[in-house]
């Protein structure tokens, strides 16, 4: 076990996370005996997920990913099932009760954070939503309608917790925008986590997702991790909304959304953000994230 994805479990797994650290050893244990795996190489780990690179019985590499089971992990299997292999990694062999996943093996340590040239792996991660959001969500994920009224529902309480008066606004602000289009929340299947960490090399195609916090939705939620990762390159450009606006537009064009709406799911997504930022006690929104909701406002 890491020890910095036993951290990481103590902070962002305050529940999940203690009891399933112990549990860890017998767990790759029991799934390396059932799926017949044998170990092969180092193992690597995100915020949340162990992966030993195994090989099956018949020799061909694979993934091991082990994980709590939470609201955001319980439909990854599902999701992945439902894309089969097209534009995402492709699922093996899953055990629902544990979470864990027998998955295609990828390469652990190339993604599109590696690719130099910030357009070039926007236009590979557009082209992999693209492909993923043509998808209908399968029956029973959790859905963006319910998300937003219950972001909704927590906006009053963060507007009282806040500092400032600009910290205020941006709340009523983004809130305002995404509760028009609550009624209309979309139908695709999203992945809801597709930042450039979140797209790995592999064989079968040069990139594909991994990953999914599945949600059914509209594709304009699925903006956010793409305009505010890899930020320097933002802040590099010299001119902060332009360059935010740069990848805004072209994953719109791209993706054939009305970009008005996609603005309204994006502030939609950054008030997630806040509201969770706020319930961890901060009393500031992040920085990033009101320019972010800044410069998107322009097509709002
Ligand atoms: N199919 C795979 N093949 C090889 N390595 C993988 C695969 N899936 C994940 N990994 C490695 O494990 C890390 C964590 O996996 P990830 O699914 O992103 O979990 P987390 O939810 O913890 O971010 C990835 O960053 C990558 O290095
Ligand atoms: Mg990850």
């Amino acid at each position: 076990m890491p020890e910095a994805l036993t951290e990481s479990h103590m902070k962002y797994e305050r529940d999940a996370g203690p009891g399933w650290n112990a549990g860890l050893p017998a767990l790759a244990e029991r799934f390396l005996e059932e799926w017949e795996l044998r170990l092969d190489g180092e193992p690597s780990h995100g915020i949340v997920a162990l992966v030993l690179p195994v090989l099956r019985a018949d020799g061909t590499p694979a993934a091991l990913k082990l994980q709590p089971v939470t609201s955001e992990t319980v439909d990854e299997a599902a999701a992945l099932r439902a894309w089969a292999g097209d534009g995402a990694v492709s699922l093996l062999d899953a055990d629902p009760e544990t979470g864990s996943m027998l998955l295609e093996r990828l390469q652990p340590d190339r993604s599109l954070s590696d690719v130099p040239d910030v357009m070039e792996s926007l236009e590979v991660l557009t082209g992999l939503l693209r492909r993923l959001s043509a998808h209908p969500a399968p029956a029973g994920l959790r859905d963006l309608g319910d998300l937003t009224r219950g972001m909704l529902a927590r906006v009053d309480d963060a507007v009282d917790r806040v500092y400032g008066e600009r910290d205020r606004y941006w709340l009523r602000w983004c809130a305002g925008a995404v509760s028009e289009l609550a009624s209309e929340p979309g139908d695709r299947l999203l992945h809801w986590d597709l930042h450039y960490d979140n797209v790995l090399a592999g064989e079968r195609e040069p990139w594909l997702a991994i990953d999914p916090k599945p949600l059914a939705g509209d594709p304009g939620f699925e903006l956010l991790p793409a305009l505010w990762n890899r930020w320097e390159e933002v802040i590099a450009s010299g001119d902060v909304p332009r360059a935010v606006l740069r990848r805004f537009d072209f994953m719109v064009d791209a993706l054939g959304l009305d970009p008005r709406r996609a603005a309204g799911w994006t502030l939609g997504r950054v008030l997630q953000n806040f509201l969770w930022d706020v319930a961890d006690g901060d009393r500031v929104l992040a920085e990033i994230l009101v320019r972010v909701a800044e410069a998107v406002r322009a097509r709002w």
